[in-house]
């Protein structure tokens, strides 16, 4: 018999995790501020690109594990659990803006049921459990940390399969409950006090961005010495204590959390007394990134990109997603923007260039399309299927056979071979 339970904020995360634990035979009620998206997750119409997600919805609504209401209130009067899936967006000054869990937290004081647990799934600074309990009012209630790893694009099956479960609690038996939901899973248990989960949840992905901007300083080396970063990082990987996973080149990171979270790492030590100098360089050598890739590309367009066209493939901050939050892409394109580049872009989950983000684009729907004419072509974004398409087919339409591949994805031997003057990152 499975648990009753209430997940409040149904985006990437709050949908994830409700559609995976629904699954898992819980019964499961998800809400959310935004009535269009209640109504067509009710209507079984998924408005994200997950791979997996659709099946899991559909199943959980036809099996009747799974609904969907407006409103936090609405959803947790008959809850055991409370997940808080909710934004936790960079504030003005760096640190996250926890207005969201804690106007959700005061919204469902008064209706929670007695012993309910209320559980931290959004990343949340250190002591923010403690702001939960003193949002609920509630003495009869539990708040526990469990924060979330899932990565966009492979969500489901990360949660389904996750690497470790975090369990922050003050109160064992509470932490125990909350292990229990998660029983049918592999993967270790790792049961803490909150703080050392908060923070667990914040260095993971400081460390990984940390990977990703080493690595990027690297392939800056590479390119003054004259080294391939592919061979560079094939050959840092085979050690077994260094790991070949996320040391992978490329425009910069971003995304929904790693820039946030980053910045708010650096404002919790700030707070605390310590000055996180190493995670600000991380941060530093990011943003370098961005600016590198866009002097590639100027360069490759004759020294200015004033009047001339950019061709990019890919915009979303990573494949198999359709979330273009701190995209690096969108960096870099607003940085050829404001030099006066024209930029024509194709991405695979991006269909027109209707969201804010994408103002000054222009948005088509065939890689060739975007590439007819161009003056440059980028590659921004590391989408598979990039691979597949026809660099021959892109030679005859392009105006300018030069090629930026900022995630060093397409064959180069073979664009050089058909005539255009390449670069990667870390290897030219
Ligand atoms: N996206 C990821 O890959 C990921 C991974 C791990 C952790 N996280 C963390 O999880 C949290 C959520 O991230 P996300 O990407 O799912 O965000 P999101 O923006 O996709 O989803 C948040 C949802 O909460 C809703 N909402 C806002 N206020 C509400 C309220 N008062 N009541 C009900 N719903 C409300 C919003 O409408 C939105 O649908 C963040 O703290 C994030 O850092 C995200």
């Amino acid at each position: 018999m499975g648990a009753k339970i209430a997940i409040i904020g149904t985006g990437y995360v709050g949908l994830t995790t409700g559609a995976c634990l629904s699954h898992l035979g819980h019964s499961v009620i998800c809400a959310d501020v935004v009535q269009e998206k209640v109504d067509s997750l009710s209507r079984g119409e998924v408005p994200i690109l997950e791979a997996g997600l659709d099946e899991l919805v559909h199943e959980g609504i036809a099996e009747g594990r799974l609904s969907f209401v407006m409103g936090a209130k609405n959803a947790v009067a008959d809850a055991e659990f409370v997940f808080l899936c909710l934004p936790t967006p960079q504030g003005a000054d760096g640190s996250a803006d926890l207005s969201y869990i804690k106007a959700a937290a005061t919204e469902i004081g008064p209706h929670l049921q007695s012993q309910a647990v209320v559980i931290n799934k959004s990343t949340v600074p250190v002591g923010s459990a403690g702001e939960v309990e003193k949002k609920l009012k509630r003495d009869d209630v539990h708040v526990v940390s469990n924060p979330e790893f899932l990565r966009e694009g492979t969500a489901v099956s990360d949660f389904l399969h996750p690497d470790r479960v975090v369990i922050g609690a003050n109160d064992e038996a509470a932490a125990k409950r909350v292990a229990s939901l998660y029983e049918a899973l592999p993967g270790e248990t790792l049961i803490t006090d909150p703080a050392s989960a908060e923070t667990i949840k914040y260095a993971s992905n400081a460390f990984l961005a940390t990977k990703i901007s080493f690595v990027n300083a690297m392939a800056a080396v590479c390119e003054e010495v004259g080294a391939d970063v592919q061979d560079v990082v094939k050959g840092m990987g085979l050690d077994q204590r260094i790991g070949n996973r996320f040391l992978v080149p490329g425009p910069g990171w971003g995304g929904s959390c790693f820039p946030k979270d980053s910045h708010a790492l650096v404002r919790i030590a700030e707070n605390s007394g310590y000055q996180f100098g190493l995670l600000r360089q991380v941060i530093a050598v990011n943003e370098e990134q961005f600016g590198r890739v866009a002097n590639k590309i100027t360069r490759l367009a004759g020294g200015s990109v004033e009047g001339k066209t950019i061709a990019v493939w890919g915009l979303t901050f990573k494949a198999a997603t359709d979330d273009l939050r701190d995209s690096p892409s969108l960096n870099i394109i607003n940085r050829l923007l404001e030099m006066g580049a024209s930029v024509r872009a194709y991405d695979p989950s991006v269909r027109d260039g209707s969201d804010a983000r994408l103002a000054g684009i222009e948005i088509v729907t065939d890689p060739y399309e975007a590439a007819a004419g161009a003056d440059v072509l980028a590659v921004l974004t590391e989408w598979p299927e990039f691979r597949e398409f026809s660099l021959g087919q892109v030679a005859e339409v392009i105006g300018v056979k030069a090629l930026v591949d900022a995630r060093n994805l397409l064959d180069r031997d073979h664009a050089k071979d058909l005539g255009f003057a390449y670069d990667g990152i870390g290897r030219s």
